[in-house]
């Protein structure tokens, strides 16, 4: 039998996608003023105006030198030169603009051969020390990264299948015509728990049921963001709107 020990979820219920990201952004300023900060990056667009805020720290003299920063996920098939694969979304939004040399961030390779790239990229984690704090979104069917319901929570990074709810929900980052890859690699539930501190940020009205799901009813694969209720120091950011139909306290 496995015993799993439930943690008690800090969960912020914030006004706005503009107050979520400020909140993040004073949470995230903390592990950058660690002496050798980790930080685990995710795509999508809910954590965009963080980086638009980290972006602007930067431009106004906060120092990103001492950073190193692994990002959650990529699709398989697409290299740094696709704008929709994850290494040019790090790389405009976030790395490029806060001055992260190529030495100083990580990305999984999609161009290369899968299963040896899953088992490289996850060495490569745990030989800079582990993430400091990993920074999550959630899909609408409650994926972190790209780890779909039913992936196991020790699962390590790893080659998976996208759901056709997830390759319908990107298919807006996508050139018409380029279809969206039906697998990728992605750091995985074990992984990600292995973070010192994680923190997720959810905003919008298609994020109600996942938040819901995410914080109450039982924990379990089925939901993969029920995962983070076993971490010891996990936060979720949530705006008002992702929260409609929440119990208040
Ligand atoms: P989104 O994606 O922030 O674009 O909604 C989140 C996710 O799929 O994990």
């Amino acid at each position: 039998m496995t015993v799993r020990r439930e943690f008690c979820l800090r969960v912020e219920i914030l006004r706005d996608p503009d107050a979520v990201a400020d909140r993040a952004v004073e949470i995230i300023r903390e592990t950058i003023a660690l002496p050798a900060p980790v930080l685990g990056v995710a795509t999508g667009h809910t954590p965009l105006p963080i980086y638009e805020r980290l972006r602007e720290l930067a431009a106004t003299g906060l120092s990103f030198s001492h950073l190193r920063s692994f990002a959650l996920d990529e699709y398989c098939g697409l290299g740094p030169e696709d704008a929709p694969s994850y290494h040019a979304f790090l790389q405009q939004e976030l790395f490029g603009p806060v001055g992260l040399g190529p030495d100083q961030w990580h990305a999984p390779d999609g161009l290369a051969e899968p299963d040896a790239e899953a088992h490289r990229y996850e060495t490569a984690i745990r030989d800079a020390g582990g993430i400091d704090l990993q920074i999550l979104g959630i899909g609408r069917n409650g994926h972190i990264g790209f780890n779909e319901p039913g992936s196991a929570f020790d699962s390590l990074t790893r080659r998976v299948t996208l759901s056709e709810d997830t390759k319908k929900a990107n298919k807006r980052d996508f050139p018409p015509g380029q279809p969206v890859p039906h697998e990728a690699l992605t750091m995985g539930i074990g992984t990600i728990l292995r973070a010192r501190k994680l923190l997720m940020v959810i905003t919008g009205e298609t994020k109600i049921s996942a938040l819901s799901g995410a914080i109450m009813g039982p924990i379990t694969p089925d939901i993969p963001a029920t995962a983070l209720r076993l971490h010891p120091d996990a936060t979720i950011l949530a705006d008002e709107a992702a929260a409609v139909g929440l119990p208040r306290i």
